[in-house]
């Protein structure tokens, strides 16, 4: 069995786990170069930087995007306000807004990279999968969340909700929802799939220090060459912290690109995997 992630012989918290890799032999093709057979590898295979990722995603264009997704998706409360805050800049700054969330990035991400498989802890009503699905219509979709109710003070009913949101953007890959606390069900799950690997990954579940640096250990080893994760809330108000993990975790390691925005609204990072 793969030991999924090393502790640090520190037992105080904060949890100071890493991911343990293991050797990553699949590639996300959109956005890798490899040599052809007896031909040298010289560089690392991805061909783009978060940066030029981050242009895609932190533009006018994208937000009229978002607010097109976020209309044809169930409304809360929260939605309600995106898409009056969306209007609001897109109508206040015209082409020089800057603004960027974890819709933004999923679509200029989920349209680079056209993932075939794509793994999320925390969908609540599935606007973040949505993102992705609209982008990708084929993907499978590997769906991790334990539906606690009253999330945020919303409804958050559960698989039967998110799947009538995909419908809406005619998805036709595999959904596989995964119910229960990712704390219990991770482990289980890449015990019984220990070759999956996936070409993009959202973590945006339990926002807890440790209960995020689990989440991230347990996913980035299954995260292929050129394939992208996303964290998001890493400037929310009560979770600052998140920025931390982030940039032990991802941003100080080499084998990723990273572009991190945790300025405005509550932030997000995102980061593609080069080795
Ligand atoms: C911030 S919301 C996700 C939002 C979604 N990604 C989006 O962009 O619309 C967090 C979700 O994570 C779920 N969650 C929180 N802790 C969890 C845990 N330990 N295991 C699984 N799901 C969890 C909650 O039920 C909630 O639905």
């Amino acid at each position: 069995m793969l030991e999924k992630f090393r502790k640090s012989t520190a037992s105080s918290s904060p949890n100071t786990q890493t991911p343990a890799y293991f050797k990553m032999d699949q590639y996300v093709e959109a956005v890798c170069y490899t040599a052809a057979p007896g031909q040298t590898q010289w560089y690392p295979p991805l061909m783009v930087s978060a940066g030029s990722i981050a242009q895609r995603a932190v533009c006018a264009e994208r937000v009229q995007e978002a607010i097109a997704l976020l209309d044809r998706l169930s409304r809360d409360d929260y939605s309600e306000y995106l898409l009056k805050y969306y209007r609001e800049g897109a109508r206040r700054f015209n082409a020089g807004w800057r603004y960027v969330d974890i819709v933004t990035v999923l679509l200029a991400l989920a349209e680079q990279l056209q993932p075939k498989s794509y793994l999320e802890i925390g969908v609540r009503r599935g606007r973040s999968v949505s993102a992705v699905a609209s982008k990708a219509p084929a993907c499978d979709l590997y769906m991790f969340d334990m539906w606690v109710s009253n999330y945020a003070g919303m409804e958050n009913p559960g698989p039967e909700l998110v799947s009538q949101e995909l419908d809406k953007f005619s998805h036709s890959g595999e959904r596989i929802f995964t119910d229960g606390n990712s704390h219990q069900t991770l482990k289980p799950f890449f015990e019984t799939h220990q070759d999956l690997a996936f070409d993009l990954i959202t973590v945006d579940g339990d926002h807890s220090y440790d209960g995020a640096v689990e989440d991230l250990c347990y996913v980035l080893p299954h995260l292929k060459i050129g394939g992208a994760i996303v964290f998001d809330d890493v400037c929310h108000p009560k979770h600052r912290y998140l920025e931390d993990v982030w940039k032990r975790l991802i941003v100080e390691d080499s084998r990723f690109t990273a572009w991190t925005d945790a300025d405005i609204g509550y932030g997000v990072g995102f980061a593609l995997r080069k080795w």
